[in-house]
């Protein structure tokens, strides 16, 4: 499902505080913010809790150069909006290398997408964003803060311009036709198996993975490191390198096929 009206200015945010959507809003050490998701089984937090903001640059900067110097306007799905700190990034570094990017972000609490379009274009456009309660404007106001302007004026335009569009959960065992070889870049950002079983069973990633991939040039970069996953991926196509982990993590993936 595609999302239309997310920039609707007179939407009625009904929840007052995080914990009205489930989530309770972290510091990590390194002071950027995260969630904790207060509804799921394991109450697991967003991100490595040395930091949210510097476990992203990890993840994304060990394969994004790679992707810059084989692919022209590489196509780019990021699994999970969370606080958009993903997306913040990509667009950053895409705009101070000069290079057009696409793509597609799946995130299946709709009102995280929501609150992320509309502070984003609240800050950036000097639009009304009154009617976000304070909870909300404060966390967003601090993750905006960690990029430059020209990222987040770049990733909105990119929204409004539908190159990159927010779209509700994904299910891995669906057939994304606009999707079928069109991935150059995943940035696998779900929450564990314990919270998010339904998207680590080793055949779907496996079929989801082969369907969308770009069968020439395709990466793929994750907090995680386990067994499905790896499975998955080499049997996707990929050359699978295990990485040393961000923070106390011993391990995480990346995988490309050229
Ligand atoms: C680890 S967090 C992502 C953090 C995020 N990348 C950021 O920069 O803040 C995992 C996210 O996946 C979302 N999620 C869980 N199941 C999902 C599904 N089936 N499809 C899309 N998103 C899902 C959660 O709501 C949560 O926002």
């Amino acid at each position: 499902m595609f999302l239309t009206n997310l920039f609707d200015q007179s939407f009625d945010f009904q929840a007052r505080a995080w914990s009205d959507l489930g989530w309770e809003a972290v510091r990590t050490d390194d002071g950027s913010w995260s969630l904790r998701d207060l509804s799921g089984p394991s109450q697991e937090l967003m991100h490595h809790r040395w930091g949210a903001y510097s476990e992203t640059e990890y993840v994304i900067s060990r394969v994004l150069p790679d992707v810059f110097k084989y692919v022209c306007d590489p196509f780019i799905l990021n699994l999970g909006l969370g606080l958009g700190y993903n997306e913040l990034r990509l667009a950053t570094v895409a705009f101070q290398n000069k290079k057009s990017i696409a793509g597609i972000t799946f995130e299946k609490d709709l009102m995280l997408l929501r609150l992320f379009a509309h502070t984003l274009m609240g800050h950036t456009r000097g639009a009304d964003a009154g009617i976000v309660p304070d909870p909300f404007k404060m966390v967003y106001r601090d993750v905006f803060s960690l990029h430059p302007v020209e990222g987040l004026e770049f990733f909105l335009s990119l929204l409004l311009g539908q190159q990159w569009q927010l779209h509700g959960a994904l299910n891995l065992r669906q057939l994304y036709e606009e999707l079928r070889g069109k991935v150059h870049l995943f940035v696998w950002d779900p929450f564990s198996p314990k919270t998010s079983p339904e998207l680590w069973v080793e055949e779907d990633l496996v079929h989801f993975l082969s369907w969308t991939a770009h069968p020439q040039y395709s990466w793929f970069t994750t907090y995680a490191c386990n067994g499905v996953l790896k499975r998955a991926l080499k049997r996707a196509g990929f050359h699978v390198v295990v990485m040393p982990g961000f923070g106390s993590k011993k391990h995480s993936l990346i995988g490309f096929r050229q």
